[in-house]
């Protein structure tokens, strides 16, 4: 029986030959290699989707010549990032996984403002790693503004946001957002912090201001080694697009990465069982939070 062949093609595209198993796996491994995101062969639609869509705006004649460009063009490490914009899931929201903030609001920030404040002013250094548009590390500003820093007048905050999509930093740096980004932000947040226009709302600038926006790769061992020193470290929802191994190594370096009595916090979907023992489980309602003792 003859299996039927996709062709991907788009209005004013040429067409390009289907992605073989072969090129696909060496795509997966090049992917794999530079990011430690992993794609099973049931994702294989999904890559051959994505990257179809730049080989036709680049007017390649398919998968081979663009591996070829990634591996030894001129650019190869501008088509790196419009690597990482096609295969990465950017999704994120203010407040997402809620209790976490909870969390942090009345137990991981007193706790580390506690032990910090016998020697000086207490200062934290906190890690949006994989922040994508913004969102998370956002999050925390609003929840230093607003319930933080009277309750600990002597605190000041150091909000970090990273990723290894350009694209998605600008956009973070920008701090403009549709419905779908504010829809769990009361409206008294909307009305204080954002000024909306044209359908979206504008962060304004003294939130925008706490958050610092650097590009990063979580897989990159020496990139890993030049962020040290953070007290709470928020890396929701991206360990699950790594296998075991990239999972191991690079929870290996965010243990690095945290100081004494720090914390880290992973999705709600994201386990460290089999990852790393190294941490303190500690466990709240309606979330888990692990601790570097
Ligand atoms: C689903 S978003 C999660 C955003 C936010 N942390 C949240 O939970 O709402 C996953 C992000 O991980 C980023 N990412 C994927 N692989 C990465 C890597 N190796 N290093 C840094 N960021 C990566 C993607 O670009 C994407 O923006």
């Amino acid at each position: 029986m003859t299996q039927p062949i996709t062709v991907i093609a788009q209005p004013g595209l040429s067409s390009i030959p289907p992605l073989s198993d072969e090129m696909f796996i060496l795509l997966r491994e090049y992917i794999y290699d530079r990011t430690g995101i992993f794609f099973p062969e049931k994702k294989k639609y999904l890559l051959e989707g994505r990257l179809g869509k730049r080989i036709q705006f680049l007017r390649l004649d398919g998968y081979e010549e663009y591996l070829q460009l990634l591996k030894y063009g001129s650019k190869k490490e501008d088509e790196f990032d419009h690597l990482c914009e096609a295969v990465t899931i950017n999704e994120t929201f203010f407040y997402r996984n809620e209790p976490q903030f909870d969390v942090l609001e009345q137990v991981i920030i007193p706790e580390l403002v506690a032990a910090k404040q016998s020697v000086g002013p207490p200062k934290l250094r906190i890690w949006s790693a994989a922040c994508s548009t913004g969102e998370e590390p956002y999050t925390v500003a609003l929840l230093y503004l607003e319930k933080l820093r009277h309750r600990f007048p002597a605190l000041s905050v150091e909000i970090v946001g990273t990723d290894i999509n350009a694209s998605v930093l600008q956009t973070a740096t920008k701090g403009s957002y549709g419905d779908y980004s504010v829809r769990n932000l009361a409206p008294q947040y909307l009305e204080k912090y954002f000024i909306t226009g044209n359908g979206r709302f504008h962060l304004k600038d003294p939130v925008r201001e706490m958050v610092t926006f650097q590009y990063h790769n979580l897989y990159d061992r020496g990139q890993m080694r030049m962020k040290r020193n953070f007290d709470i470290i928020m890396c929701r929802n991206v360990l699950i697009y790594f296998d075991m191994k990239s999972k191991i190594q690079v929870v290996a370096e965010l243990y690095n990465n945290l100081n004494r009595g720090g914390y880290l916090l992973i999705g709600y979907s994201e386990l460290l069982h089999g990852i790393s023992s190294a941490f303190k489980i500690k466990s709240f309602a309606k979330t888990t939070a692990y601790k570097k003792e």
